[in-house]
C-alpha cells in the first residue's frame, strides 16, 4: 500500500527484501547450518520453556523484526498501558487488567486515582465469599451448603473462566461441581439443571454489562427454575453476580453483598483475573487463584521490564507479524497436547480475533494489509487425526503453536507432539516417492512447554498470549481493546426478534425474509424452546 505509515517504514522495506531472500531457505537447512539453533531461539522463563527455533526466521529476521517493533513505538505503547493511559481510544478507557494481578501492590493509576485499594478490597471480598462457600458456611435458602456452582456468561465472561476451570480441574475441591452455561438454546442449561439439587446450587451471573442477551436469557431461565423449586425468597441465597452494572444486578434481585464489581478498564476477554474468576476461586480456592495471578504477574514484570529482543511476548508477537505480513500465513493453529488444556483454542480465538480482527488503525485510516490471524485449533491428539492433513500438505502455510506440560510424564503424548512439529519442519521430499506422499516441510511452529500444569504456569501462559496480542496490535496500529464489529449483528437480532416471536414481518432482504418465514412455519406446528 503506497504511503502507508507502516509499510513505508525502512524496517518494513528491509523485511520485505529479507523475506524474498529467505523464501527459498528451508528450515531443515537452517538447523543443519546452525547446531546452536535451539539454544539461540528458545527461552526459559520460570516454569515456561518457549522453543521458537522451528519458525522460518534467522538472526537477521529477528533483528529486523525488532527494528520494526521499535519503529512502531512498542516500548511507548507498553509503558502507556501500565501507566493507565486511555489506550482503548474508541471507548476512551484505560486497559489495566495488569492491575488485577499486581500482587506487589505498587500503585496503578487511572485518571489520577490509584485503583489498587479497590482492587484489593474486591479481591478480599471474593476470597471471603469463596471460602464461605467452600467450607459450607454459605447456606442456601433451605439451610443446605452450596455444592454446585453454575457460571452463566458468554464471551470473556465464559471462555476464560471455563478454560481455566478445566485446566485446573485437579485443583478443584472434590465435593464442588462447576458448570459453565452460555448457549441460549436451553439444551445446555437444561442438561446442567437436570443434574442439580436447587437447594445446593449457586448461580453466578457473570456479565460486565449485565445486558448481554444470551446471558440475560439464561440467567432469567435459571432464576425461574430456582423460584419454581424454592420460591422467590431463595434468590438472594442462590445467586451472585459480577458486573460493572450494579443497578441491573440489584434489579435482578441479587443482594449487594453477593454482587462483585469490575471496572470499565477490564476488557471482557481480559477479565478472568477479575471477579469474573469467582467460580474458579470457589472451585480451586483463593490460594490457587492467587498463584494463577502470581504467574501472570511474573509475565507482566518480564514484559514490562525486558528489552524488546529479550522479551518473550514481543518475540512471539513479531514472529506472528512476520508470518502474517511477510510469509502470507492467514491463520494460526493452537494445539494443546493435554486434555486439560483442550479449551485453550476457544479462549485464544476470542482473545486474538476480537482484539486484532480490525480493519482500521487508531486514526481511522485503513490498515496496511493483514491484521490478526484466523485462530483455530483443538486438542493435539484428536486434531492429528482430523485437520493436521491440511497443516502438512496444503499449499497454505499455517504456523502452529504446540502447547504441553512436562509433568506428569506421558511418553506417547509428548512423542507425538514433538514428532508433529518435527514433521512440519523437515517434510519428506524424497524424489522416489510419488507426489501425494511428499511433504514440503518448512512449516513454522512454536512449542510452549510448562513444567507442569500448575496455576502459576497457567497464569504465565495466558498473560504471555495477552501481551503478544497487544504488541501485534501496536505494530499494526490498531486498537486491540474494542470490539465494534460485534455490534451490528446484536442490533439486527434485536430488531428481528419481534418477527420471530409473532410480530409483523418487516421487509428485509429476500433471504432473511425467506428464513424467517421457514422458521415461523415450523413454529406454528411446534412449541418454542430456546431464546
Ligand atoms: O459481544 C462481545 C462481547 O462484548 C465480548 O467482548 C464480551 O466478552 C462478551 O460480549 C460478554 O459481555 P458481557 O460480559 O458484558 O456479558
Amino acid at each position: 500500500m503506497t504511503g502507508h505509515p507502516l509499510t513505508t517504514l525502512p524496517a518494513w522495506a528491509a523485511l520485505e527484501t529479507h523475506a524474498s531472500a529467505l523464501r527459498e531457505a528451508h528450515l531443515r537447512d537452517l538447523f543443519a547450518g546452525d547446531p546452536d539453533r535451539f539454544a539461540r531461539f528458545s527461552f526459559t522463563l520460570g516454569p515456561l520453556l518457549a522453543d521458537y527455533s522451528k519458525n522460518r526466521v534467522t538472526a537477521e529476521t529477528m533483528g529486523l523484526l525488532m527494528e520494526l517493533a521499535r519503529a512502531r513505538d512498542v516500548e511507548a505503547g507498553r509503558a502507556a498501558m501500565f501507566a493507565g493511559a486511555h489506550i482503548n481510544t474508541t471507548e476512551d478507557r484505560a486497559v489495566l487488567h495488569v492491575a488485577l494481578r499486581n500482587r506487589a501492590q505498587r500503585p496503578m493509576m487511572v485518571d489520577g486515582i490509584d485503583v489498587m485499594p479497590e482492587v484489593r478490597s474486591v479481591r478480599e471480598r471474593i476470597n471471603a465469599f469463596a471460602r464461605q462457600v467452600r467450607t459450607g458456611g454459605w447456606l442456601g435458602a433451605t439451610g443446605k451448603p452450596i455444592r454446585h456452582i453454575v457460571n452463566i456468561g458468554i464471551g470473556g465472561s465464559h471462555l476464560g473462566p471455563m478454560f481455566v476451570a478445566e485446566a485446573l480441574r485437579d485443583f478443584q475441591q472434590a465435593d464442588l461441581s462447576v458448570a459453565f452455561i452460555s448457549n441460549p438454546d436451553r439444551a445446555q442449561l437444561d442438561d446442567a439443571l437436570a443434574a442439580l439439587n436447587p437447594a445446593a446450587t449457586l448461580f453466578i451471573v457473570a456479565s460486565k454489562t449485565f445486558t448481554t442477551a444470551e446471558t440475560m436469557f439464561n440467567a432469567g431461565a435459571a432464576r425461574t427454575w430456582l423460584v419454581d423449586k424454592l420460591g422467590e425468597s431463595a434468590v438472594g441465597k442462590h445467586f451472585a453476580a459480577i458486573s460493572t452494572n450494579l443497578d441491573a444486578a440489584a434489579a435482578f434481585g441479587i443482594p449487594k453483598d453477593n454482587v462483585f464489581p469490575m471496572w470499565d478498564w477490564v476488557g471482557g476477554r481480559y477479565s478472568v483475573w477479575s471477579a469474573i474468576g469467582l467460580a474458579l476461586t470457589i472451585a480451586c480456592g483463593p490460594e490457587a487463584f492467587d498463584q494463577f495471578l502470581a504467574g501472570a504477574e511474573a509475565m507482566d514484570r518480564h514484559f514490562e521490564t525486558s528489552s524488546l529482543d529479550q522479551n518473550l511476548p514481543v518475540i512471539l508477537a513479531m514472529i506472528g507479524v512476520w508470518h502474517a505480513d511477510f510469509l502470507d500465513s492467514p491463520a494460526v493453529a493452537i494445539l494443546p497436547y493435554d486434555h486439560r488444556l483442550r479449551l485453550l483454542p476457544f479462549h485464544l480465538q476470542q482473545l486474538d480475533m476480537e482484539s486484532n480482527g480490525k480493519g482500521v488503525m487508531t486514526d481511522g485510516t485503513p490498515v496496511a494489509g493483514e491484521t490478526g490471524p484466523i485462530v483455530f485449533g483443538g486438542g493435539g491428539s484428536d486434531s492429528q487425526h482430523s485437520f493436521f492433513q491440511l497443516l502438512h500438505q496444503s499449499p497454505r502455510h499455517i504456523p502452529c503453536d504446540f502447547i504441553g506440560a512436562l509433568k506428569p510424564s506421558r511418553d506417547l503424548l509428548l512423542a507425538n507432539m514433538f514428532a508433529q512439529a518435527e514433521a512440519l519442519m523437515i517434510g519428506r521430499t524424497d524424489a522416489n516417492l510419488p507426489p501425494h506422499r511428499r511433504f514440503s516441510g518448512n512449516r513454522s511452529s512454536t512449542t510452549l512447554l510448562l513444567e507442569e500444569l500448575s496455576p502459576y504456569a497457567l497464569g504465565m501462559l495466558m498473560a504471555l498470549y495477552e501481551h503478544k496480542v497487544f504488541v501485534q496490535g501496536l505494530v499494526w496500529g490498531i486498537n486491540s481493546f474494542d470490539q465494534w464489529g460485534v455490534e451490528l449483528g446484536k442490533e439486527l437480532a434485536k430488531s428481528l426478534q419481534p418477527a420471530l416471536t409473532g410480530g409483523a414481518l418487516k421487509g428485509r432482504d429476500s433471504s432473511t425474509n425467506g428464513l424467517i418465514a421457514a422458521y415461523l412455519k415450523a413454529k406454528s406446528g411446534t412449541k418454542a424452546g430456546g431464546a
